[in-house]
């Protein structure tokens, strides 16, 4: 297969686990005679920087040129003083948008050889394995007015948290058609006893849930939701929410892999190219000195290569690679204990790429 891919490597540490995908991706196309063709464009700092816009016209156009978009990660301290519509983070909002992005699916799975890396207990983690899809496109991210304004003669702030029911129904129903093929339980997570979008939000789930009789369907309210997700996170299946509540709760379920680095994500709208990105950000700390670990971003191209190119064998192959890595002991800072050797980031990505072509040596 021929298949083009928009690359948007971004800031900080970014440009450095982007790289690592690349390679897995480029190891996956020697194996099986696949042809995949990068086009690098600007998003983020980095187009501030050299185009005083975070997401240049010509990055969305090379986004809906292609068959999939990678992205590293965007954002850092040098911009975090500009002006909201001049920030980083408004070029990934803006691209998300422009794609049409509006389910985010954050796969949460324990691997077993990292529960020691994790604050939780082995017992609450060991064989966690749920699925935050979260709502990417509307919501208080995106609510219009979201202004500096005057309140009864002072200065103050206004965000919208908005949702039109086609928005809560495609979404819910992305929930529900995952849940099909994985452990037949939707959680809802919503603020009903507090917000309006909230109530119309568990009304619509409980539509959506009458047309899959098979599957169950529960709400929780989002505070009880953090919670339940230290306490006793293998209850979850689907868990699906709005923008803001699904930012929050997917960086609270990475502690359940051990590392904020271990997340992939896949954005994916109705048709067009899905975008692949690690939930983690640019750690500015940490960039341009090859420590990141770059197994989210890795992660994030298999989901790549099975939600946007129907290759479901090549992704498995990819994750039994990251296993196989993490049983072999091979840890980045984020998920080494102490006394354990550091790999770096390209040094990660070898045993990665290694992992894969033995792999693929013993099936064929
Ligand atoms: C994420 C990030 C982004 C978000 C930021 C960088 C805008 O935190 O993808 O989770 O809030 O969506
Ligand atoms: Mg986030």
């Amino acid at each position: 297969m021929n298949k083009k891919i928009t690359v948007l490597p971004g800031d900080g540490i970014g440009p450095e686990v982007v790289q690592s995908a690349v390679e897995v991706l480029d190891t996956i196309a020697k194996h099986f005679d696949h042809q995949f063709t990068y086009t690098y464009a600007k998003l983020g700092g980095v187009a501030i920087d050299e185009e005083n816009t975070p997401l240049p016209e010509a990055t969305v156009k090379a986004c809906k040129e292609s068959d999939g978009v990678l992205l590293g990660a965007v954002g850092g301290p040098k911009w975090d003083t500009l002006p909201g519509h001049l920030r980083p983070e408004k070029g990934l909002l803006g691209i998300r948008k422009q794609l049409n992005l509006f389910a985010n699916l954050r796969p949460v799975t324990a691997h077993e050889s990292l529960t020691d890396s994790s604050t939780l207990k082995q017992e609450v983690i060991n064989g966690v394995d749920l699925m935050i899809v979260r709502e990417l496109t509307g919501g208080l991210y995106f609510g219009d007015p979201s202004e500096r304004c005057q309140k009864d003669g002072e200065e103050a702030a206004v965000d919208t948290l908005l949702y039109k029911r086609s928005e809560i129904e495609r979404i819910v129903k992305q929930a529900f058609e995952l849940a099909k093929v994985r452990r037949q339980k939707v959680t809802s997570v919503d603020k009903a006893n507090v917000l309006e979008s909230s109530r119309l939000w568990r009304e619509v789930a409980e539509e959506i849930g009458t047309q899959y009789p098979d599957i169950e369907l529960e709400h929780m309210l989002v505070d009880n939701a953090a919670m339940q997700l230290i306490r006793n996170p293998k209850q979850f299946d689907v868990v699906v929410t709005e923008n803001m509540f699904g930012d929050i709760l997917s960086d609270e379920a990475s502690m359940l892999t051990g590392s904020l680095g271990m997340l992939p994500s896949a954005s994916i709208g109705s048709g067009g190219p899905g975008l692949y990105e690690p939930i983690h950000g640019s750690a500015p700390d940490i960039a341009g000195q090859n420590k990141a670990n770059p197994l989210a971003t890795i992660a994030s191209v298999a989901m790549m290569l099975k939600y946007s190119f129907g290759m479901v064998k090549e992704a498995e192959i990819i994750e039994e690679a990251i296993s196989h890595v993490l049983n072999a002991g091979h840890r980045t800072g984020d998920i080494s204990k102490q006394g354990d050797a550091i790999l770096s980031t390209t040094e990660m990505t070898e045993k990665v790429v290694d992992a894969i072509d033995a792999i693929v040596t013993v099936k064929n």
